[in-house]
């Protein structure tokens, strides 16, 4: 299989060597692919959320290829998003996968200070979201004061890395408390987790569950179920609490039960039997968060998960012709948001099928560490 997981990887390089050139003539972030073309983002213009997948996608493949092309490229699109800390106003939650994929990989696989900076610019950021009712506000509409959402336990990675940078525990001291809320509120009897939680922005007591980008109020977004579990494997591999370990453990059983036959994730795991509604950025997030979760635990059968994942999504649905400039299909952003994307190419899912090859080939630049 080694080798098939290397010559997938070798494709990936270069086609997007290919395709690219495309987003850099247009000077674009690329969102999604549609009919042979890059398209932005629908909302928010460069500060919206997924600006870090494609510099991020970038850097892995300079470290697979040594190709100057794509640091170029990767270093591209890190300028246009530093340059959003001056307009400030969409910035959310979400600097985590906005900086830490772009700077944080620049800062990490060629230590410049400029990046560096960025890195930590972004870190206070997102420090200074923190609510001392013990949880770091998501998003920014004022009847959003109270909301805090389970992705931003990928977020964390950003306070992990600041506080290692600086000495100064404040950082990380910060993400135990948002992690130990996340805990305490999302994770479910089941181990599955709520996307969305209202909690009292004074006292931080629970107000109640919100519906999120799944099925419906209760049910189980794949995706957000991703998040999870990559995000407490990441808690206990930085804050060494080994009851993050555990909620990543139970959340992957969960996750695992749910793989369908043909190895593909459904967007909701509670969506209407005969319902077809994939959502492929979910299967590969979770392709990469067990296998960081195998290292963790020592139990290897999730990288045989993690495998049957990936396999899945190379088995049905890589293009690599060229209808889309993009590789991974069936891709959708929210279970009622069509508008985002719905079985398409979006770039956050090529990222994570990258990252997951990366890893199953020993060659992961390890980005959210
Ligand atoms: N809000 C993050 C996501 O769509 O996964």
């Amino acid at each position: 299989m080694q080798h098939r997981y290397e010559e997938s990887l070798g494709r990936i390089a270069e086609k997007f060597r290919r395709t690219a050139e495309a987003a850099r003539k247009e000077g674009i972030i690329p969102y999604k692919s549609e009919g042979g073309k890059w398209i932005t983002s629908p909302y928010d213009g460069n500060s919206w959320w997924t600006g870090g997948f494609w510099p991020g996608l970038m850097w892995q493949l300079w470290t697979l290829t040594g190709d100057e092309f794509f640091r170029e490229e990767a270093r591209r699109v890190g300028s246009l998003l530093a340059a959003e800390f001056r307009s400030f106003r969409f910035l959310n939650h979400d600097v985590g996968f906005m900086y830490l994929l772009s700077a944080g990989a620049d800062a990490k696989l060629t230590g410049s200070e400029q990046a560096e900076t960025d890195v930590l610019h972004a870190a206070s950021l997102l420090m200074g979201r923190f609510n001392p009712a013990g949880f770091i506000r998501a998003w920014n509409a004022p009847e959003q004061v109270g909301i805090a959402i389970i992705d931003c336990m990928m977020n964390l990675s950003l306070l992990y890395r600041a506080s290692r940078d600086t000495g100064d525990p404040r950082f990380r001291e910060t993400a135990r408390i948002h992690a130990d809320t996340t805990l305490r509120e999302f994770l479910r009897e089941d181990g599955s987790v709520s996307h969305i939680i209202e909690l009292d922005p004074v006292s931080g007591k629970r107000v109640k569950e919100h519906p999120g980008q799944g099925y419906t109020l209760g049910s189980q977004w794949s995706r957000g179920q991703a998040w999870g579990l990559y995000g407490f494997t990441l808690a206990y591999e930085n804050l060494g609490d080994r009851r993050y370990l555990e909620a990543a453990l139970r959340i992957a059983g969960n996750f695992r039960k749910h793989i369908r036959e043909d190895g593909l994730t459904d967007c909701d795991f509670c969506q209407p039997a005969g319902e077809e509604r994939i959502d492929n950025i979910a299967g590969a997030v979770a392709a990469c968060g067990m296998q960081e979760l195998a290292k963790a635990s020592g139990d290897p059968s999730w990288k045989a998960a993690a495998e049957k994942l990936t396999l899945g999504l190379l088995d049905h649905c890589a293009d690599w012709g060229n209808d889309r400039c993009g590789i991974l299909t069936k891709c959708t952003a929210s279970y009622h948001d069509d508008g985002a994307g719905r079985h398409t190419n979006i770039t956050y899912g090529d990222y994570f099928l990258t990252e997951s090859l990366m890893k199953l080939c020993g060659k992961d630049p390890d980005l959210w560490n």
